[in-house]
């Protein structure tokens, strides 16, 4: 097979390098890749969002499916218009995308079908999102705009005063755009935080080892929100009594809700869920793999990948076996100095040969490019350094054995991935 991903950070190097440990994948594209996809893929110049530009690429190459990996060109339709030009993809249509680019769609869907969530309002005007924040006066409170906002459109507000900026900045100053033209203010939950990704064609769902994200910047959960420090996988807090119950009463009803909506999800369903006092809820929902969840789940994946992404484009999940391996995985992002605010870019990065080399460990690159041999930095996340292991200890033993061998300057990663408690 042909395959294309679309992407071009951590998360499609892990499933490029999924792909190729398939005899089926004969030739895998990028677009558009970045400095290490380009060592294992051919990369091709087009922007993730040019949705014409991949469909005359997957026509004039006779792909036999394109597999859309981020949220905003899944959210804009390019499955959709791959299937209008016959081309077989893996990913949401965009009016199942909704479920993670609306989270007022997504919300109204939960309360609709009483999947547990957290209790919420929605706002399209700020002075009655400030009347109801006032007359509530109860902290923290839960800030979301509705749209997609790059893993930042949440705020955890603890007074009245940071309420009002956040409400303001979303809703006046339009901080992220469009998305900000309505506000989901929510009941703040406790509990440890769980990742789970599901295969599902839309009558069969299939969830994959559960993980945890470490989204904030500093050690100790400390500083501000990232689009995830790091990851773990399995995650300690979830047992399959709990995943059973999750099944009932969350990822069944969840792709049934779909169904009935008239909006079959197809692709990755991402479950970020939270393990209150009052039983499993769910956080929110992704249209697609995690970034940098895949880099430790789809490692421990031991079917082929290839066959299991053609079973769910072409509706035939409940006919295919999905094995995953009992070992642990630990990713340590290495991000650049600044991260998630203004960092340098083109910063020689050395070690990676060496980091590649130890044993079990594989450096998934997010944000780098490749010139003249070299490797430089280019994004904020730069690296996922990831370990498989017999035991969490020594995955994460691994992986950060493996951060110790690359340098560059600025270099900033969390030193506690996978220790700290919630
Ligand atoms: P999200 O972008 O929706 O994943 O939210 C970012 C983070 O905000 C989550 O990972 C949670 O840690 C936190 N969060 C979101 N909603 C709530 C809530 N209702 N209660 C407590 N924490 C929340
Ligand atoms: N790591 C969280 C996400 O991919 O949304």
């Amino acid at each position: 097979m042909k395959l294309l991903v679309v992407g071009g950070g951590g998360r499609e190097h892990a499933i490029v390098r999924k792909l190729l440990e398939s005899p089926k994948a004969e030739k895998v594209y990028c677009a558009p890749g970045n400095g290490g996809i380009s060592c294992d893929a051919e990369c091709v110049n087009l922007s993730a969002m040019d949705t014409a530009g991949v469909v005359s690429f997957a026509k004039e190459k006779k792909l036999d499916l394109v597999f859309v990996a981020p949220d905003d060109p899944l959210a804009a339709g390019m499955v959709d218009a791959l299937e209008a030009a016959g081309i077989p993809a893996f990913g949401p249509r965009a009016n199942a995308a909704e479920i993670e680019s609306s989270k007022v769609f997504s919300k109204n869907l939960m309360k609709r079908y009483g999947i547990p969530t957290a209790g919420y309002e929605v706002f399209s005007a700020p002075q009655e999102a400030l009347a109801y924040l006032r007359a509530q006066d109860r902290y923290p409170a839960v800030i979301k705009a509705d749209g997609l906002a790059l893993g930042k459109g949440v705020i955890i507000a603890q007074d009245y005063a940071q309420a009002e900026q956040a409400v303001r900045s979303i809703m006046e100053d339009k901080v992220f755009g469009a998305s900000g033209n309505r506000v989901v203010i929510e009941e703040f939950l406790t509990g440890p935080e769980v990742s789970v990704l599901a295969f599902t064609d839309g009558k069969t769902i299939r969830p994959m080892v559960s993980s945890k994200d470490h989204k904030r910047a500093l050690d100790g959960d400390r500083g501000p929100n990232t689009g995830g420090m790091g990851t773990v996988s399995p995650n300690p807090h979830y047992d399959a009594a709990m995943a059973e119950r999750c099944m009932q009463t969350i990822f069944l009803p969840t792709v049934e809700a779909m169904n009935r909506e008239g909006r079959p999800f197809s692709g990755c369903l991402y479950f970020g869920l939270m393990l209150t006092p009052d039983g499993p809820k769910v956080i929110e929902y992704n249209s697609r793999f995690g970034d940098p969840e895949t880099q430790v789940v789809l490692p421990r994946l031991r079917t082929d990948f290839v066959d299991v992404i053609s079973a769910v484009a072409e509706g035939r999940l409940a006919d295919q076996p999905v094995e995953w391996s009992s070992q642990a995985a630990a990713c340590v992002v290495m991000a650049s100095g600044g991260y998630p605010g203004k960092y340098r870019k083109g910063v020689e990065i050395t070690g990676l040969d060496s980091a590649g080399q130890a044993p079990g460990v594989t450096v998934y690159h997010a944000g780098t490019v490749k010139q003249d041999g070299k490797f430089y930095t280019a994004g904020g996340r730069v690296l996922g350094v990831t370990a498989l292991g017999d035991t969490l200890d020594e995955a994460l033993a691994r992986a950060y054995e493996g951060v110790e061998r690359i340098r560059f300057d600025g270099a900033q990663w969390r030193t506690d991935i996978g220790r700290v408690k919630a």
